[in-house]
């Protein structure tokens, strides 16, 4: 017989709480691997269908998760980027060797970028460059995007074929300056941003928000300083945590074939990102109480070992991803105050993927299907939201909740619950409590699949999808069944 457990979930709609930023759900777009280069864009001249050199199927795809926001061209490539490199005629621009010793032909610059942006319909986070680059170059990339006409630098970018200002909704001021951005300490890296922020030029009804480049996981210490020094110069200072299974960066963990062990481990330390955020907002608490400032997670997901990796940092992309996904979404969701923007790591074949493409081929991932799934949570307003008599999980020395949940009321009206089972053996029925309500049921999807690391491949890209679900009240009450180690989320019909 099936084992299960059994919780109440208590949702006072009565008592909304902060709106869930669209920008949460944003993504991250590297030159890096085949991030771009064969994942998006192929080039105007391929035989695989594109627009504009974008691949059609990958945007097609990437479309239906309404992407808010997409972040690009580094990490830590944005640090070695020289915008002007990127302009004019594609087969003048110059070919250079990208950080991972791949080439990078500049094919995909500013302009091909604002395309893809488009095609989208997402905000751009354009990350500039601090490391390699001079306060002049990012001056001069800000003005060439922004400037409404009259600057030289307009008149460049009108003459490459693009008259009006391109909209840049944030822009990054470097990318890790504790690392590969130049190994700075934050007090310098404070006074570099002033001087590039005060640089930085744009209409004021156009100019980007600034962002600042911040620490690395626990690390406070950035948060600290530039929140202190940099009040009213930035929206936010970003944050970096991935989640590797073993916790161990020489050895990661593997992306499928992985035990129990591993699922477990990874789920405990995805769930970390809730103390990492804490500690970083009674920080910013401290020093800007009036919330000017946000903590951007502005790159986040696993990262496994990459051994045989088709291209740098490809992955494949199981369950235990879909699972770690919406669990930093209900993270995220209950820090919504403070966090008003993330970008997973990335968009495509890189790390935590959407999307993994071979030539022609390409494949949705777990990951996808999560996003896809909370879509109705994008600028939604949070729900109080209480799991009564919750299960746990353990296995050795580990235990996590079994349960986690999160409500919300979205734009269009209806209540959405998401529901994450992380014990790989046992369904959960969740009884749902709306006070002041009587819910008659509960219709949406649910993905699950009987193996932890089920994946999709090229071959066979339909292993592992999201498969309708409803549940009907009885006798006035609502009762879900969860099953074991899936993700979940469903419209309450009131
Ligand atoms: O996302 C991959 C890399 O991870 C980024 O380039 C860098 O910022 C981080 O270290």
């Amino acid at each position: 017989a099936p084992v299960f457990a059994a919780v109440t979930i208590n949702i006072d709609p009565a008592k909304p709480g902060a709106v869930i930023n669209k920008n949460i759900y944003g993504q991250f777009a590297e030159h890096l691997g085949t991030g771009i280069y064969g994942g998006l864009y192929v080039g105007p001249k391929s035989s695989i269908p594109n627009t504009k050199g974008w691949r059609n199927d990958v945007v097609g795809a990437l479309k239906a998760l309404h992407v808010p926001l997409v972040r690009w061209p580094g990490g830590c490539f944005a640090d070695t980027y020289h915008w002007r490199d990127g302009i004019g005629p594609q087969d003048k621009r110059p070919s250079n060797v990208n950080g991972d010793g791949v080439d990078e032909i500049n094919a995909v610059g500013t302009h091909e970028f604002f395309d893809l942006i488009d095609m989208l319909g997402a905000d751009a986070y354009v990350n500039g460059n601090v490391g390699t680059g001079s306060v002049q170059e990012m001056s001069d990339w800000v003005e060439y995007m922004t400037a409404d006409g009259g600057s030289p630098l307009a008149r460049l970018r009108a003459q490459n074929g693009h008259d009006k200002p391109f909209k840049v909704a944030f822009f990054g001021i470097g990318n890790e300056l504790w690392g590969c951005g130049g190994n700075l300490k934050p007090d310098y890296y404070a006074n570099l941003y002033s001087n590039y922020e005060n640089f930085l030029r744009a209409p004021d009804k156009s100019r980007p928000k600034m962002i600042a480049s911040g620490g690395s996981g626990f690390d406070t210490a950035w948060t600290d300083v530039l929140s202190k020094e940099l009040k009213r110069r930035t929206v936010g200072i970003s944050v970096h945590q991935y989640t590797i299974p073993t916790g161990n960066w020489s050895v990661k963990g593997k992306d499928i074939g992985f035990k129990e062990d591993e699922w477990i481990s990874t789920l405990a330390n995805t769930l970390k990102m809730d103390q990492l955020i804490k500690d970083h907002v009674a920080v910013l608490d401290k020093h800007d109480p009036e919330k000017k400032i946000g903590l951007m997670v502005d790159e986040w997901g696993t990262w496994y070992d990459e051994a045989g990796a088709r291209s740098a940092l490809f992955q494949q992309n199981s369950l235990r991803d879909a699972l770690v996904a919406a669990l930093n979404f209900h993270i995220f969701h209950d820090h919504a105050e403070r966090v008003p923007v993330t970008t997973i790591a990335q968009m495509v074949n890189v790390l935590q993927a959407m999307v993994l493409t071979d030539k022609e081929k390409m494949v949705l991932t777990p990951t996808y299907y999560t996003f896809q799934m909370y879509v109705p949570f994008q600028d939604a307003r949070s729900l109080p939201l209480a799991i009564k008599d919750n299960t746990s999980y353990t296995l050795g020395a580990t235990t996590i909740p079994g349960m986690s949940a999160s409500a919300a009321r979205a734009k269009d009206g209806k209540m959405y619950l998401a529901l994450v089972n992380t014990d790989p053996h046992k369904a959960v029925d969740v009884a749902v409590d709306v006070a002041g309500a009587k819910v008659k049921g509960a219709a949406g999807k649910v993905l699950t699949s009987a193996t932890m690391d089920a994946h999709n491949t090229f071959q066979n890209p339909q292993v592992i999808k999201p498969a309708p679900f409803s549940a009907r009240a009885e006798g006035g009450k609502l009762s879900i069944k969860v099953p074991a180690k899936a993700v979940m989320v469903v419209a309450l019909e009131e």
